[in-house]
């Protein structure tokens, strides 16, 4: 494999603008909701593999399937609290209360501290009780009329200025970086103006038909990483089959799923994807070093005929942004 002549993606890490470095690779857990348990088992699986980061979130509902795994594969000795890299993210019902979301974090996942804490979304829900949703709170509430039910006199930049209230702090240590999701390129510049910390990232859906070229440019212009969710293309992983995908992967002698992790990696963008299956779980996670020319072809796929397969309707449910959004 040509790969082996390179570092597992597992191995590869980036610096953070905080100095702490992050692993360039790992698990997403935004698993189906009848799938919450499984999680545990694929977190076990990918930390016994070499994968060094969980990417999970509040409004997943699996911060409690990650917790349990952790928990195991300590008291196994496969690996200590430090060796990990977890990142995890406040929802917009909880865009007033990042402590409270902190909180039940730190407790669903069982540590002490998370390595990463992001904004999920530059928004702004009314709370509406669901004794079945993520701590008895509905994750997308909705209006009678069934549209997301904003709370459109809040300002989503509240949200941030209370994590960097937490993250400043110097005698609270539960969170080691801050960041931020989904935002367009000019909330984050809203940010830079009125908050003092820099998000050390924007975690965004990219992939080669969403390659999101303006986004990474701004980002790697102001000392940010960004990180792709989605690489597969989602649900049924529908990039494995774009015709240039299966092209490099005998070209390069790499599964489908290694081409589009290492296509991120090599252009310095985190990436995280997501399997309940412990086969793929394990085999995926071989560095492809792409030619830049490589790169570029997989790159104008989604500069030709750009596709968001997550929240298509992106634009209009960040409410008040006029952008295009980024690079679709
Ligand atoms: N910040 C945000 O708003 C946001 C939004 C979306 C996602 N994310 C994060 O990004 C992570 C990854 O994104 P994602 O979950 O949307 O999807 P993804 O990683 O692009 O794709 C995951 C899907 O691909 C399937 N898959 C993987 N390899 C396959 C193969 N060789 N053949 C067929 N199917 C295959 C998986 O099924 P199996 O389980 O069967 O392998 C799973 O259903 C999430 O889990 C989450 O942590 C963040």
């Amino acid at each position: 494999m040509t790969g082996a002549l390179h570092p597992r993606s597992t191995e590869i890490s980036f610096l953070l603008n905080n100095g702490t470095r992050m692993p360039a690779f790992g698990l997403g857990t935004a698993n189906p909701p009848e799938k919450l348990a499984e999680t545990k088992q694929a977190v076990k699986a990918a930390v016994k593999a070499g994968y060094r980061q969980i990417d999970t979130a509040w409004a997943y509902g699996t911060e409690p399937f990650v917790g349990a795994a952790i928990k195991e594969l300590i008291e196994e000795g496969v690996i200590k609290r430090e060796d990990l890299f977890i990142t995890s993210k406040v929802w917009p019902v909880m865009w007033d209360e990042a402590e409270r979301s902190l909180q039940q974090t730190l407790a669903s996942l069982g540590v002490g501290y998370i390595d990463m804490w992001l904004q999920h979304w530059p928004l702004c829900y009314n709370k509406q009780k669901d004794e079945h949703g993520v701590c008895g709170l509905a994750r997308n509430p909705e209006k009678p009329d069934g549209e997301p039910d904003y709370n459109l006199d809040a300002d989503w930049i509240e949200t941030y200025k209370q994590m960097e209230k937490i993250y400043l702090d110097p005698t609270d240590h539960r969170v080691k970086a801050i960041g931020v999701s989904n935002f367009p390129i000019e909330y984050i510049q809203r940010l830079f103006k009125e908050c003092r910390v820099r998000p050390a990232l924007n975690q965004v859906e990219a992939h080669p038909r969403l390659p999101q070229l303006e986004m990474m440019k701004f980002c790697h212009e102001n000392g940010m990483l960004m990180t792709a969710y989605s690489p597969l293309g989602s649900h049924g992983a529908p990039n494995i089959k774009l015709p240039l995908v299966q092209e490099l992967s005998k070209k390069y002698d790499s599964s489908p799923n290694d081409i589009l992790t290492s296509y991120h990696i090599r252009q310095g963008n985190i990436v995280i994807p997501r399997s309940l299956n412990p086969t793929r779980i394990s085999s995926n996670i071989q560095f492809v070093a792409l030619s830049a020319e490589d790169i570029s072809r997989l790159n104008d796929i989604g500069v030709q005929d750009p596709k968001r397969y997550v929240d298509e309707k992106w634009n209009v449910i960040v409410p008040g942004f006029t952008g295009a959004g980024p690079a679709l």
